[in-house]
C-alpha cells in the first residue's frame, strides 16, 4: 500500500500540516560542514529539519544545543532528534541569552552556529497563534507565549506615529501612516482583537493601484494583499524585538565561536539581512572573521517553486579569525566580563 500522504496547509504548495520544511538546507550543510566532533548550535531549531541534518553529520563525540524561544513544539523535536542517535539537547531560549545559556552548559564556545530567523510553518498556519492573516485567529503572534505584549495590545498601546513608522521601517509598507490612522481611528470605537479584523481594516484603508506591463509583477489579487502582508511582518517584528534580538546575537558571536569556527544566518527580511551583512563586514575589517560571504546564498528557482516560503530567503556566513587574532578584536566588540580568551581548543574544522 503508497504511504498516506500527511495533509497540505491550504495556500501552502509544499507544508504538509504541522511540519516546516527546511530551507537552503544543503547549503548551510556546506557552509557549516561540521565534523564529527563539533559543537553545534542551532539558535532557531523550530521543527528540527535543519539539527536533524546537522546531527546526522556528528559523531558521538559531537553535541547539539538546540534553542527555541518557542516551546511549543519542543516535545515533538525532542523525539524526531533522538531517532538520530547522536548527543543534543534543547533549551527554551532566546538566542540573544547564548552566552549565559552556554555557560551554564559548561561549553562557553562552540564549532558552528546557525541562526534560520523568522517564523516556522506550523507557527504561521496556528490560526490561534495569530501569526497568519490568511487565517482568523486572536492577534497574539508572540513566539513565547510566557511573556510579552501581545499583537493586540502593541496595536492599543503604541501612538499613531509608532504604529506608522514600524510599518514603514519593518513593514517596507509606503501607506504606513494611512494604515497606522485607521487602527488609531478603530481602537476609539473598539480595539483589533482578531486577525481578521486588521486584515479587513487594511485592505479598506490601503487600497492598492494595479501596476500593470512590469516585468515579474504579481498579479492584482496578489498585489492587493501586500499591505496586509507587510503590515502583519512589522508587527511580528515588533511583538518579538526580533531585530533587537538579532543584534544582541550577531554581537555575541565572536565570543561564543572557536577560532576557525563558522556561522551561517538566514534571513527573510532586508532589516535582518542589513544588520548581519554590516556585523559581518566590520568584523571582518577587524580581524574577527576570516571570511565573510561576499553575497548572499540565495534559494534555487526550483526550491522556490517547491517552497514559496524560500523565497525571500537570503544566507550569510561568517569563518571566526585564528586565535592569535581574537582576544583584543573580540572584546572590542563584546565588552563582556566573561569574555572568554584564546584558551579554547583548537577547532575540529580542518
Ligand atoms: C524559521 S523557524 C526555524 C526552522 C528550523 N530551522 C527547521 O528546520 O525546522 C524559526 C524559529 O526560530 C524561533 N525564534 C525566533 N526568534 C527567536 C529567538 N530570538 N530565540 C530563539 N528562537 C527564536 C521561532 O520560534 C521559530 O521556531
Amino acid at each position: 500500500m503508497p504511504p498516506r500522504r500527511r495533509p497540505r496547509v491550504p495556500g501552502s504548495r509544499s507544508t504538509p500540516a504541522g511540519e516546516h520544511v527546511p530551507i537552503l538546507l544543503d547549503e548551510i550543510l556546506s557552509v557549516l560542514a561540521p565534523l564529527e566532533s563539533a559543537i553545534v548550535v542551532d539558535c532557531t531549531v523550530g521543527f528540527g529539519g535543519h539539527a536533524q541534518r546537522l546531527l546526522q553529520q556528528l559523531g558521538p563525540r559531537g553535541q547539539l544545543f538546540g534553542f527555541d524561544l518557542d516551546g511549543t513544539y519542543l516535545e515533538t523535536v525532542q523525539r524526531r532528534l533522538a531517532a538520530v542517535g547522536t548527543p543534543f539537547r534543547l533549551v527554551q531560549t532566546n538566542f540573544a541569552a547564548i552566552v549565559p545559556v552556554l555557560a551554564e552548559a559548561g561549553v562557553p564556545q562552540v564549532d558552528a552556529i546557525l541562526a534560520d530567523l523568522g517564523m516556522s510553518s506550523m507557527q504561521v498556519d496556528d490560526p490561534q497563534r495569530g501569526f497568519s492573516s490568511r487565517r482568523d485567529g486572536p492577534l497574539d503572534m508572540r513566539m513565547d507565549r510566557s511573556r510579552g505584549r501581545t499583537a493586540a495590545e502593541v496595536l492599543r498601546d503604541l501612538s499613531r506615529d509608532e504604529l506608522a513608522q514600524a510599518f514603514r521601517e519593518w513593514g517596507d509598507e509606503p501607506q504606513a501612516e494611512r494604515i497606522a490612522q485607521a487602527i488609531v481611528q478603530q481602537r476609539r470605537v473598539r480595539p483589533l482583537q482578531r486577525t481578521s479584523e486588521l486584515t479587513q481594516l487594511i485592505l479598506r484603508a490601503a487600497p492598492v493601484q494595479e501596476v500593470q506591463n512590469h516585468p515579474g509583477a504579481l498579479p492584482f489579487r496578489r498585489q492587493k494583499w501586500l499591505p496586509v502582508t507587510r503590515v502583519f511582518q512589522a508587527l511580528r517584528i515588533l511583538v518579538n524585538r526580533e531585530l533587537a534580538n538579532l543584534q544582541a546575537l550577531l554581537r555575541c558571536l565572536p565570543q561564543v565561536l572557536k577560532p576557525g569556527g563558522r556561522v551561517a544566518i538566514l534571513s527573510f527580511h532586508s532589516g535582518e539581512d542589513r544588520l548581519v551583512k554590516a556585523a559581518f563586514r566590520e568584523g571582518f575589517h577587524q580581524g574577527i572573521y576570516q571570511r565573510i560571504a561576499e553575497e548572499p546564498i540565495r534559494p534555487t528557482e526550483a526550491e522556490k517553486l517547491a517552497n514559496p516560503r524560500s523565497r525571500s530567503a537570503k544566507l550569510r556566513w561568517a569563518v571566526r579569525a585564528d586565535a592569535t587574532k581574537t582576544t583584543t578584536t573580540a572584546a572590542a566588540i563584546v565588552p563582556s566580563p566573561g569574555t572568554p580568551g584564546t584558551e579554547s581548543k583548537a577547532s575540529p574544522f580542518s
